[in-house]
């Protein structure tokens, strides 16, 4: 970690940007703090669907939609969210970017790349990845609405313990098992693969708690999970 200038991708959960609450209050002050850091750090963000993805599915699937149709719907609502937070950095474009070069392309110290979804079959976290990827970056940061990787469901299970750090391995092992029962993961299994492969670190953080968020995109200590790929 920490070169002279780090690189970071941050993958931000729809369901911590637009919760139906308070949203515009969120937004401004996660924005005043993106842009302050990105005075220092290269940063890119990726934004992910929440409600409105989940809205647009729901209702897209009851009109006979298929997986690829409601793909497409949900990167609309991914692209929404993105615009949203681009107009709180002050430069909301007509279009956002479409695809992890062009996002990597524009990420500059002082400048923040936003963007949405790409194609049908993946989610945010893996675009994040594959942004970070083309960035070279040193650390995604998935900022969701846990607050850490969990032995087990913590809702479910009460003897369920926080895990602050583990090997890309490691996470790994949980994603596939997951992926089997259920489409919502901790983290997207082929954003977990490209880390693997590019040594890209994972810190899993609340992302509604922006000073956690903000040690965790500094690559400093935080609350949360660190996922070691070195
Ligand atoms: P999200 O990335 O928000 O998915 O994209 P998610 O799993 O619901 O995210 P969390 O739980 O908030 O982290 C919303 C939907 O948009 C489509 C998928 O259908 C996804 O479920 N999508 C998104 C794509 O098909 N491709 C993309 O690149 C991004």
């Amino acid at each position: 970690m920490g070169g002279l200038t780090d690189s970071v991708v941050v993958s931000i959960g729809g369901s911590i940007l637009v919760p139906g609450n308070n949203d515009a209050e969120y937004i401004a002050r996660l924005a005043s703090m993106l842009k302050e850091l990105s005075g220092s750090v290269r940063l890119a963000v990726v934004c992910g669907g929440g409600k409105t993805a989940r809205y647009y599915a729901e209702t897209g699937g009851e009109l006979g939609g298929d997986t690829y149709q409601l793909d497409i719907l949900g990167i609309g609502a991914t692209r929404l969210n993105a615009q949203l937070l681009a107009l709180a950095l002050g430069d909301m474009p007509d279009r956002v970017s479409e695809t992890p070069e062009e996002t990597a392309s524009k990420a500059e110290v002082g400048r923040i790349a936003v963007m949405g979804g790409t194609e049908p079959g993946h989610t945010t976290d893996a675009v994040a990845m594959m942004v970070a990827s083309c960035m070279d970056a040193d650390r995604v940061v998935n900022a969701t609405s846990v607050d850490a990787v969990y032995t087990d469901d913590p809702r479910k299970n009460p003897e369920a313990v926080r895990i602050p750090e583990m090997t890309i391995g490691r996470l790994g092992e949980i994603v596939y098992k997951e992926h089997g029962a259920s489409k919502s993961s901790v983290f997207d299994p082929l954003g977990v693969k490209i880390a693997a492969e590019k040594n890209i670190d994972i810190m899993i953080v609340d992302g509604r708690n922006l000073d956690e968020l903000r040690k965790a995109i500094l690559g400093q200590r935080f609350d949360g999970t660190f996922v070691n790929s070195h």
